[in-house]
C-alpha cells in the first residue's frame, strides 16, 4: 500500500520509526515531514498530506502530533478526508470498520511506540463494514 505520513515535532520520533516499520512490511511510504524536533505548526504538514490523499497520490495517510487533535481538526477540513483519532487497538479497528478513516491520527505523547505500531497494523488489516456505517459516513459532509 502507498501510505503518506506526517507529524509535528511531538510525533517526529514515532514517525521515523513507523516509516522504517512500514517500509520493512513492504509498504511504500511518502514522508510529508516534519523531520525535525524544532517546534512547528501541525497544519503545515497536515494540509499537504490531506491533499495527496484527496488526489489519490497516496492510498491512505497517517498523522501524529501530541494529542492528535490538531492533526485531526486540520485534516477533517478537507472534504475528501475522514481522519480518525485512535489510541488503542480496539479504536484502531473501529475507526476503519465503522468510520472508514482514510487517515489514521495518533496522539504520540499519550501512547507507547509499541501501541502505535499495533494500532497501525490493525487499521491496515481491518475492512470497512459498509451497510449502516456507509449511510452514516455519507451524512458527514456539510451539504
Ligand atoms: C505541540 O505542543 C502540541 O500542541 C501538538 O503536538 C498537538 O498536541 C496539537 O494538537
Amino acid at each position: 500500500m502507498k501510505i503518506g505520513i506526517c507529524s509535528d515535532h511531538a510525533g517526529v520520533e514515532y514517525k521515523a520509526r513507523l516509516i522504517a516499520y512500514l517500509t520493512k512490511k513492504g509498504h511504500e511510504v511518502v514522508n510529508f515531514g516534519t523531520d525535525s524536533t524544532e517546534s512547528m505548526d501541525y497544519s503545515d504538514v497536515a494540509h499537504p498530506l490531506a491533499a495527496a490523499v484527496e488526489k489519490g497520490e497516496v492510498e491512505r495517510g497517517i498523522a501524529l502530533c501530541g494529542t492528535g487533535n490538531g492533526m485531526a481538526m486540520t485534516l477533517n477540513h478537507h472534504q475528501g478526508i475522514r481522519a480518525g483519532l485512535a489510541w488503542n487497538k480496539a479504536v484502531g479497528a473501529l475507526v476503519k470498520e465503522h468510520n472508514d478513516a482514510n487517515v489514521l491520527v495518533m496522539p504520540a505523547r499519550f501512547i507507547s511506540y509499541t501501541m502505535a505500531t499495533a494500532i497501525v497494523r490493525t487499521w491496515i488489516e481491518t475492512e470497512f463494514a459498509g451497510g449502516r456505517h456507509a449511510r452514516r459516513i455519507a451524512k458527514i459532509p456539510v451539504k
